[in-house]
């Protein structure tokens, strides 16, 4: 871990704030290279939990570069993607199913029947099952080591948007028009982002047995504060990561500029 970075638990969470997000993104690729060096040297498969988005862009960047350098192997992993838009195309150029081959999947050695990524081109009359599946996939697979999570500026993890409950599971949702507005930019210009998607629920998430976070830049200051410092409320879905366990294994990387809100309040609150 770079030598600037400092860790404070808030509120049960374990929070590394890193000089900047270049290090944040280092470390992140660190701790899950890591732990798929650890399962294969036991002879051990690994369940990750994926996430889309700005955020691990460059986590996945690294990934990929010492795959190349042969430093990684994915040979052992299954993943299972948070969410994804609905109704969508698997090759639109705005579906998490492209981000994913687009980042991650085409240049690594999972293997193919071990990717899963919610299917956003299924009819309505298919989806429920399609859904319940998913969580069964997951079961199936022993459950999640590690979820990778960003946090929307409204706090949403994954698309689950203000107003989930921590009991909800993989279901069909509704986008807030800022989640909308905020991810416009990956659909072409002539064309509207779907108003609803598909999404692991919160409960879905907190069984995760490890979950590393991430938020960089002023944009994510305010979020961070009321998902480590407000209420646990379904208006921050992000806050009922608070919850997660026993025991709570969850980890937030942060720059200095998502953490700038933070400092204050916790010298003030006296934690941390
Ligand atoms: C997206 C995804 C989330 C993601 C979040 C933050 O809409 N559904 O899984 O974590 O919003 O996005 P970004 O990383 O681009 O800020």
């Amino acid at each position: 871990m770079a030598e600037s970075a400092r860790t404070l638990n808030v509120s049960g969470i374990r929070v590394t704030i890193f000089s900047d997000r270049d290090a944040a993104e280092a470390a992140a690729a660190d701790r899950i290279a890591g732990l798929l060096d650890d399962r294969r040297m036991r002879g051990l498969s690994v369940v990750l939990g994926l996430a889309t988005g700005r955020t691990p862009i460059g986590i996945y960047r690294r990934l990929v570069a010492r795959h190349r350098a042969r430093e990684v192997s994915f040979a052992h992993a299954e993943t299972f993607n948070l969410d994804e838009y609905w109704p969508i195309g698997l090759q639109d150029p705005g579906s998490f199913h492209r981000f994913m081959h687009e980042h991650l999947f085409d240049h690594v050695d999972l293997p193919r029947g071990k990717r899963h990524v919610p299917n956003g081109s299924l009819p309505v009359s298919a989806l429920a099952s399609h859904l319940a599946d998913y969580e069964a996939a997951i079961r199936a697979a022993g459950g999640i080591d590690l979820q990778i999570l960003g946090l929307g500026r409204n706090g949403h993890i994954g698309f689950n948007e203000p107003g989930s409950t921590r009991d909800s599971r993989t279901r069909l949702v509704v986008l807030a028009a800022e989640t909308i507005e905020a991810n416009r930019a990956s659909f072409p210009a002539d064309t509207s982002p779907p108003s609803r998607a598909v999404t692991m629920g919160i409960a879905t998430i907190l069984e995760s047995r490890r979950i590393l976070a991430l938020a960089f830049g002023d944009a994510k200051a305010e979020i961070v504060e009321k998902t480590l410092l407000g209420p646990i409320s379904p208006e921050v879905p992000a806050s009922f990561l608070r919850e997660h366990g026993p025991p709570c294994d969850v980890d937030l990387f942060l720059d200095e500029a998502a953490a700038s809100r933070l400092s204050a309040a916790t010298d003030r609150s006296g934690r941390g």
